[in-house]
């Protein structure tokens, strides 16, 4: 089998590092890998495999220099936007996790378990962008109660991991939490979000837009018509909360035909990369604690809706650095070898 040159851009970041962690454990075919990030990072190593690999700088030239096939982008959009286009223009395949590309409409958005076919697309600029964190683990149950009663319309409340802003951001969390028990906490300064985010939720992710509804919200609006190919209506309310890992989502569907909750679970049931865990009876159902490191989106919290028999509430909850990221970012790796064999 034919093993080919890997880039991680961003190797030292929240998801570079889970990249890498998903590249050992699909056995992927890495023939060389060079870990990339910024001059800050210069003499530090990041692990692969058991051995060391040296953290070397991102330039225009690298690509062309490491004659590298596959550029997996997670240092953010500005980076995106500056270097990626020298990687494609090297001859390699970019998969993007930033959200710079996401709604080029040349650039295909891909979430390997829902539109697979649009991997094919890369050919128009030699990159394929990787989906926002909460977009991936909503669109992996949207696509086949779709399919089975023709959605309409979703409303979601996020509850998102502090990680999905990045390392920095986690450990914003963990010195907040410190300076608690130490009755400090009236001293720290918020940095990675716009208040204290231990002991507290905050209904602001990214920067508010014109209609009222932040970036991340239309990231969920925009994206899953992308995605889903179908103009359905997507109301999105994003939460940042204490936790470290896993996102979790409260989502409200509409359907054009009445659904029961028993048909949902069957077909959830048999739905790629989709586990059901929902069981009132015994206090089963997801929670972002126990799917930390799980490839899998978790649905629980199945039922119907009182009044409409058209609609449908459910609860999921996925990894943001796995489901969100890393994973469907390898797994598009993954099927782009298989489209060009
Ligand atoms: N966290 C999530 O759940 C998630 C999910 C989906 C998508 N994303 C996206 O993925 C990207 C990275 O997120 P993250 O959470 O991994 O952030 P992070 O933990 O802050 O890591 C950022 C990475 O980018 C590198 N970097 C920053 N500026 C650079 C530059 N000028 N040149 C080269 N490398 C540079 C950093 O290297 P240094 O250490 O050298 O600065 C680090 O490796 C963001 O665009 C984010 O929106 C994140």
């Amino acid at each position: 089998m034919k093993k080919y040159s890997v880039a991680v851009v961003g190797a030292t970041g929240a998801v570079g590092e889970e990249i890498l962690r998903v590249l050992e454990e699909v056995d992927f075919p890495v023939g060389k890998l060079i870990p990339l990030a910024s001059a800050r990072s210069l003499g530090k190593t990041v692990e692969y495999r058991g051995q060391e690999y040296d953290v070397m700088e991102l330039t225009h030239t690298v690509f062309a220099e490491q004659g590298i096939e596959i550029a997996l982008f997670s240092a953010g959009g500005s980076v995106s936007k500056e270097f990626a286009p020298s990687a494609a223009k090297a001859g390699a395949v970019v998969i993007d996790n930033t959200s710079h590309f996401r709604m080029f409409p040349d650039v295909p958005l891909v979430v390997p378990e829902v539109n697979p076919e649009d991997i094919a697309l890369w050919k128009n600029t030699g990159i394929i962008a990787n989906p926002n964190c909460s977009t991936i683990q909503m669109v992996q149950v949207l696509k086949p109660l779709d399919e089975a009663f023709d959605l309409v319309r979703v409303d979601v409340s996020t509850y998102q991991a502090t990680s999905g802003a990045g390392n920095s951001a986690m450990e914003e969390l963990v010195r907040q939490m410190q300076d608690m028990l130490n009755f400090k906490l009236d001293e720290c300064e918020p940095k990675a979000f716009p208040h204290q985010i231990v002991n507290n939720v905050i209904p602001q992710i990214d920067v508010f837009t014109e209609n009222g509804f932040t970036k991340e919200e239309m990231k969920m609006v925009n994206e899953s018509v992308k995605i889903l190919h179908k103009e359905i209506e997507v109301a999105a309310t994003c939460v940042r909360v204490p936790t470290l890992r896993g996102h979790a989502e409260s989502i409200r569907l509409t359907f054009e035909c009445d659904v029961t909750a028993s048909e949902v679970r069957e077909i959830l049931a048999k739905a790629p990369n989709v586990v059901v865990m929902d069981e009132p009876s015994t206090k089963t159902y997801p929670m972002p604690a126990m799917c930390v490191d799980r490839n899998e989106t978790f649905v629980g919290r199945i039922r119907e809706d009182i009044f409409q028999r058209n609609v449908l509430h459910l609860w999921i909850v996925a990894d943001n650095l796995r489901v969100g990221a890393a994973t469907n970012a390898v797994r598009i790796a993954q099927k782009w070898i298989e489209t060009k064999e």
